[in-house]
């Protein structure tokens, strides 16, 4: 049942403001340290873990982007194109989330890892060629799989901290599901 809106309340909590900082506040310290961009005193969340975290899913974005690629062209078999077709498209959805992930560092005054040296020991998602079609599927449910856990854990940790980089990771989330559903389907029809 949805909550009544209570009248009351709203009355009684504008004449002290119990929860917001006041006008005043507000303006001076953004006006303090500008330089730090989007940082304001009142972001709540370890600014260097969450850069440290956002970090890790960019190799993990990056490394899914070259997993993807490599297996769109080398699909081979009966099913290969719609097959190569979905990969090319994950790969280029994975691509738009690490330059999402990417802008998000700098944002938080923090500078995106985009070093190939150590790429794979920074993603959580692995990179394996796979031998054949039906592989190639499972290794990417397999990384999809890792990802959704892995991006769950970070909204987790993030809670209500840094509110902006939760929505983010959330949009996120929801499209690896969505990958890793279509893989499902993918599995099944070969199946059949
Ligand atoms: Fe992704
Ligand atoms: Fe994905």
């Amino acid at each position: 049942m949805a909550k009544k809106h209570d009248k009351k309340a709203d009355k009684k909590t504008d004449g002290n403001q119990p929860f917001l900082t006041d006008i005043q506040t507000l303006r001076k310290r953004a006006r303090d340290h500008i330089m730090q961009g989007a940082i304001t005193p009142g972001y709540r969340a370890e600014r260097e873990t969450v850069v440290k975290l956002l970090n890790e899913a960019l190799a993990t974005e990056i490394v899914c982007v070259l997993r993807y690629k490599r297996h769109y062209f080398m699909a081979t078999g009966i099913n290969a194109d719609s097959v190569a077709a979905e990969f090319n498209q994950h790969a280029t959805e994975e691509q738009q989330h690490a330059d999402q992930i990417a802008a998000r560092i700098v944002q938080l005054n923090g500078e995106p890892n985009l070093n190939p040296e150590g790429l794979t020991s920074r993603s959580h998602a692995e990179y394996v060629e796979g031998e054949n079609l039906v592989d190639m599927i499972k290794e990417n449910l397999v990384a999809e799989r890792i990802a959704i856990d892995s991006y769950r854990e970070m909204i987790n940790y993030i809670g209500n901290k840094d509110t902006t980089t939760k929505r983010m990771l959330e949009n996120i989330l929801a499209m690896e599901e969505e990958h890793a559903d279509d893989l499902v389907g993918l599995l099944e029809k070969m199946d059949g």
